[in-house]
């Protein structure tokens, strides 16, 4: 678990994170959502340690990042994994290499065996004949795949993703939410994923924490989301018209108010919203 205490971050006279205290689950993938801007990368960078906050704490499994020395820190460093937003591969480097890299950092088995596990988790990701390709020669879907293979290759404890499915189409999306999912279920990994894409949040979000212009707005799992009481979050959840008729039908049919037989198109084709209607 991963429990994140009062933290406060500013970039001069701008406050970023204002107070945040959130917990990540152990075992679980927990989501970090919100708008563009809302602080979501910083808070994240924060919790790896590439931000200093300005003050709190965090606390991996009950230890302080922040308070712990420097060989200790860097025991935890190992066991962090990390999927940057825009996968951040070497291009001068082939997928093998990218894969190997943390592994010539950080491990001191010989060369076939460094082969053979970079070899194991580029099946795992299913990557089979990439090896010897450049990041230039591969598609996005792809390149994320390179991006989780090299996170995971020192079997993290910890597992970070920023925005993983930026600039994919919705079915390779799906497809790389499914793998993160896989892979922290398989590794029992506590899985850190930030992004705006609902279709995440709903698919893969065990844990979340909505975030508004720096602040803490909600936090609960994918089973009580939609029906938050948050404004602002029902705002961002449901930002296109279409999914608010959806939400709008959802409540009236769980109150009893409608029926499932019902002609749903009468009422989404009467005047006003539903909820209007409703009201009168
Ligand atoms: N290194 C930095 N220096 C100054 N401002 C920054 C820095 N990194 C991020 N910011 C600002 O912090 C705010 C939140 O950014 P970020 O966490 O990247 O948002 P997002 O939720 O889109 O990931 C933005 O207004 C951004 O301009
Ligand atoms: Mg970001």
């Amino acid at each position: 678990m991963i429990e994140i205490k009062n933290i406060k971050k500013s970039f001069g006279d701008k406050i970023i994170i204002d107070d945040i205290s959130a917990v990540m689950e152990a075992g679980k993938c927990n989501l970090i959502i919100g708008a563009s801007g809302s602080g979501k990368t910083v808070l994240t960078k924060c919790m790896v340690g590439l931000f200093h906050p300005d003050s709190g704490e965090i606390l991996y499994s009950g230890e302080s990042f922040g308070a712990m020395d420097d060989e200790h820190r860097k025991m935890l460093r190992q066991q962090i994994g990390m999927l940057f937003q825009g996968s951040a591969l070497f291009d001068s480097m082939t997928v093998e290499q990218n894969v190997m890299f943390p592994l010539e950092m950080f491990s001191r088995d010989n060369y076939k065996t460094r082969k053979k596990r970079v070899d194991e988790v580029l099946a795992r990701v299913e990557l089979k004949d990439a090896h010897k390709k450049f990041p230039a020669e591969i598609s996005g879907g792809m390149k994320k795949r390179v991006g989780i293979a090299r996170s995971i290759v020192l079997n993290p404890k910890y597992l970070f993703c920023d925005e993983p499915n930026s600039g994919l189409d919705p079915q390779t999306s799906l497809v790389i939410d499914k793998l993160i999912k896989e892979l922290t279920n398989e590794f029992n990994t506590t899985t850190i994923v930030v992004t705006h894409d609902m279709n995440s949040v709903m698919e893969i979000g065990d844990h979340i924490v909505y975030l508004y212009q720096g602040k803490k707005e909600w936090e609960g799992s994918n089973k009580e989301i939609i029906f938050s009481k948050s404004d602002k979050l029902n705002k961002f959840i449901f930002a296109s018209e279409f999914l608010q008729d959806a939400k709008d039908m959802r409540m009236l049919e769980m109150k009893g108010k409608i029926d499932n037989d019902r002609n749903m198109e009468d009422l989404l084709n009467s005047p006003g919203s539903l909820m209007d209607n409703l009201e009168k």
